[in-house]
């Protein structure tokens, strides 16, 4: 959508040489310069690792704002879906692209509902692999494995087939991570139960056991479902850009998501809720003061991160950790805990926030920096964080892959390069060399 003012071509010289290029507007305000006839027209490419400088598709699902700490699904604020919207409700708002209604809402989670058990052959796989190995890359497995059940998911699947996917991967990835979880304790798989919600069933297949009843802590589950609701999608990141890249080949999405989940597993990404935990304990462990730590953290040759800070967009704060510092509080509250690590946690941002170092780079907290808290208060092991992690990024994922079939302008994803090796040389017999 463009006004009168907004200009609709750039120029761009190169030596002796100038083209125009197109201008595309986003409903925000953001200008993309369309470089598609770059290379045809100038016989030159962009460089730019990492892409922070390039948008690979135009989308209508999630906004972010990183220098006002702007986050909204479908053009509700984040602050809005977390303290009035449902994880399954966000689920259908980021595919669909609307708030369902009621009606639809409870056909959705019946659905889900109904798909939640795994074929029992599949136990023999979690049984197969080490008890010790971690749960990512059991998941990435496990779901990629979905596939060979489904075999006749197609990337080209009319959309009601298309669904079935959809609905069989957000029913069956939290029995796939509590069969991961429980195969690590030696422990009996839980069975899930249709007469529970959606997280609730999740405490249920992690905590419960044959022997006796169980039933799910409300508050717990009401914290999970916020847990879930704040990864459930963030653009263009790295997890999602793999989704789209492996699904533009046209892999089906059980193979796309698996590879979303291998991406979102790298420290830098999704693993670092589980390195800010690692990194708490290692401070309360005596190891060294907060103070101390945040001298290392500024050295660049102590390889020492903040993890949990710093963020490719956010130069302010990011609004998921704002809510999960308040909601910190007030599930250790209400279930009584007094964590340590949360009060260190705070003393860390604390100085981050009044140091030139991070001040200067716009370092702020980022979804990471708490979630971890609150996942340790609701029980749930440090290895399991970036699981939980996928699980609520799944409907993102989902919702992105779906995007991408539907976009006129979608290619097979194949990144050019600027080749700064050898140039032509003859080969060198070996008795030569
Ligand atoms: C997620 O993209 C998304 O949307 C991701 C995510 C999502 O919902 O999908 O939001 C989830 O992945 C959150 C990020 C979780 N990762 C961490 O918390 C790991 C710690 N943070 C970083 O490593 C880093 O900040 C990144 C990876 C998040 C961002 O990296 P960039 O954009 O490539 O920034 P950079 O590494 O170039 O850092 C810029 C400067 C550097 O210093 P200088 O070279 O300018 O001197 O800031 C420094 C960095 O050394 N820096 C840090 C730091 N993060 C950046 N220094 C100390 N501690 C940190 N955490």
């Amino acid at each position: 959508m463009t006004t009168e003012t907004q200009p609709k071509t750039a120029k761009l010289t190169i030596g002796d040489r100038e083209i125009d290029l197109d201008l595309i507007h986003g409903t925000e305000g953001e200008i993309g310069l369309d470089i598609r006839k770059l290379r045809a027209q100038a016989n030159v490419i962009a460089y730019d690792p990492g892409f922070a400088n390039t948008g690979s598709c135009r989308s209508e699902i999630t906004f972010l704002d990183g220098e006002k700490g702007i986050l909204r699904y479908r053009g509700y604020p984040i602050e809005q879906l977390a303290e009035h919207s449902s994880f399954l409700e966000v689920a259908w708002l980021l595919i669909k692209g609307e708030l369902p209604t009621k009606e639809r809402l409870a056909e959705f989670e019946h659905e889900i509902k109904y798909h939640t058990m795994l074929k029992e052959s599949l136990k023999g796989f979690f049984t197969s692999l080490p008890r010790m190995g971690h749960p990512m890359a059991i998941c990435a497995a496990a779901v990629g494995g979905l596939s060979t059940f489904y075999q006749d998911v197609k990337y080209d699947d009319p959309e009601d087939k298309r669904w079935a996917a959809v609905i069989r991967l957000l029913a069956k990835f939290p029995t796939i991570a509590a069969y991961a979880y429980k195969h690590s304790l030696r422990l009996p798989f839980m069975y899930p139960r249709n007469d529970l919600g959606y997280t609730e069933n999740i405490l249920h297949l992690l905590y419960a056991n044959p022997c006796e009843e169980y039933a799910p802590d409300p508050v717990i589950a009401k914290a999970l479902d916020l847990l879930l609701i704040l990864h459930a999608d963030h653009e263009q990141n790295c997890s999602t850009s793999t989704v789209r890249m492996v699904g533009s080949s046209h892999a089906n999405l059980f193979a796309s998501v698996s590879a979303g989940i291998s991406a979102l597993w790298g420290p830098l990404h999704g693993g670092a809720n589980q390195k800010v935990i690692e990194m708490l304990i290692s401070i309360h462990e005596g190891g060294k003061t907060a103070q101390q730590f945040m001298e290392m953290a500024k050295d660049k040759k102590s390889n020492t991160r903040l993890m949990g800070f710093g963020h490719r967009v956010y130069k302010n704060h990011d609004p998921r950790a704002r809510i999960l510092q308040q909601a910190c509080d007030d599930v250790l509250n209400r279930l009584g805990i007094h964590n340590p690590l949360l009060e260190i946690a705070k003393e860390l941002e604390g100085i981050a926030l009044s140091d030139d170092y991070f001040i200067e780079r716009k370092l702020y907290p980022n979804v990471d920096f708490y979630s971890g808290i609150i996942y340790q208060a609701l029980g749930i092991p440090v290895d399991m964080f970036t699981v939980f992690f996928s699980m609520g990024r799944l409907p993102g994922w989902i919702a992105q892959w779906l995007e991408f079939h539907r976009d006129e302008d979608a290619r097979i994803s194949r990144p050019r390069q600027i080749y700064t090796g050898a140039t032509e040389r003859d080969y060198v017999p070996a008795h030569k060399r």
